[in-house]
């Protein structure tokens, strides 16, 4: 499994990047809220420059018309914007218009294997099943994640999955388990997946030995 940073926080994008861990960036409206008074297309652009790999930016209207417009403005900003689009029956109609136009789509706010498989008939590039907000409902995320590999592998269809709404590190590992293609993790879940007591207390031991070593030289 690939991973994304799923933030609009440039600081965080740019740390993570030094990481070598990190394939693209997902945004999504709240996530750019979160960031206070910013310009949505200036920071979308931005992102997409630093990372040159998939971006995510969401498309919003309800209206067919105004969302294709607007998911053409946010393509335009960049060669690698990917168009957020949410799942329902007029934005699968964007998703297809797009996908006609070689726009890479993302569909978002996935919650059964229907809407997925739906959206790879549109044409979607990309879907994304939401496991943490299905777990909050007391259903089962991660076996969301199984359905739509399986739905996917038996269809033959290339869309990729990107597992979102990761909440934490247990998550990761079962959703890179059950086929997802990417996971979608906040920076503090990407920063916790590295951590481990035993790596901690190793490194310092090495580091100690070292220096007793340097000393005696
Ligand atoms: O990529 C979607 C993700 O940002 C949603 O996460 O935690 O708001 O359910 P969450």
């Amino acid at each position: 499994m690939k991973f994304f940073l799923d933030t609009a926080n440039f600081e965080e994008i740019k740390e993570a990047y030094g990481w070598g861990v990190i394939a693209g960036v997902t945004t999504n409206p709240s996530l750019v809220s979160k960031e206070g008074n910013i310009d949505f297309y200036a920071r979308v652009k931005e992102i997409a420059d630093y990372v040159q790999g998939p971006t995510s930016a969401e498309a919003t209207s309800m209206e067919k018309d105004v969302l294709l417009k607007q998911a053409l403005e946010i393509a335009a900003l960049s060669p690698n914007i990917v168009v957020k689009i949410p799942c329902y029956p007029d934005g699968l109609g964007v998703v297809k218009e797009l996908s006609k136009k070689g726009i890479k789509t993302n569909v978002t706010l996935i919650f059964s294997a229907n809407q997925a498989v739906l959206a790879a008939a549109a044409g979607a590039t990309y879907v994304s099943p939401f496991v943490g907000r299905l777990d909050d409902i007391s259903e089962d995320g991660i076996r969301l994640i199984e359905d739509v590999k399986e739905a996917f592998i038996m269809g033959g269809n290339d869309t990729k999955i990107i597992a979102a709404s990761l909440r934490h590190p247990a998550h990761v590992l079962a959703c890179a388990k059950a086929g997802a293609d990417y996971g979608t993790v906040p920076f503090k879940v990407l920063k916790q997946l590295f951590n481990h007591p035993l790596t901690a207390k190793g490194i310092d031991q090495f580091n100690a030995d070292w220096a007793k070593f340097l000393a005696a030289k």
